[in-house]
């Protein structure tokens, strides 16, 4: 790319800048599965995604964590049905930017046992 980086320099992932990139993300401000999905459905792995960093310090829980996440979900999504509460406006309030982090505002939804398939 042709940068030269001097000997010593500490480097930081923009991990902001890369995962809000809208060039990349239909809708990098919002939690949209269609972010990752293609328009026939396929799940697409952006090229800059690294929720984990990268490199020689990237998280080392990430292949434990991967697994962990996927279970926790698919077990929930298995479990329960997710739902809009009636009559509640919902609006795509961007998170709030404290300290150092992105928190999500608060998002009530109705949470309902599935019923089990016999
Ligand atoms: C979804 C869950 C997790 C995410 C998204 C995550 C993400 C990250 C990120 C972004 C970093 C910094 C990488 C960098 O500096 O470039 C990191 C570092 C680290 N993570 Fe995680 N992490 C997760 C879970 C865990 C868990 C469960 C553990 C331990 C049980 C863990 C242990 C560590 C350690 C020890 C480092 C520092 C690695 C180093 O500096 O060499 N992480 N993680």
């Amino acid at each position: 790319m042709g940068y030269t980086i001097p000997k010593g320099v500490d480097l930081v992932l923009n991990s902001l800048a890369l995962h809000y990139d809208s060039d990349v993300y239909k809708n990098p401000n919002c939690f949209d599965p269609n972010n990752f999905l293609s328009p026939d459905g396929s799940v697409l792995r952006p090229h800059n995604f690294f929720s984990f960093g990268i490199g020689r310090r990237m998280c080392i829980a990430a292949p434990v964590s991967k697994n962990y996440l996927y279970l926790t979900v698919t077990s929930f999504l298995q479990n329960f049905q997710f739902l809009p509460i009636p009559d509640r406006v919902y609006s795509d309030t961007p998170a709030d930017f404290v300290e150092f982090f992105y928190l999500s505002q608060p998002y009530e939804v109705l949470v309902k046992l599935r019923e089990a398939k016999t």
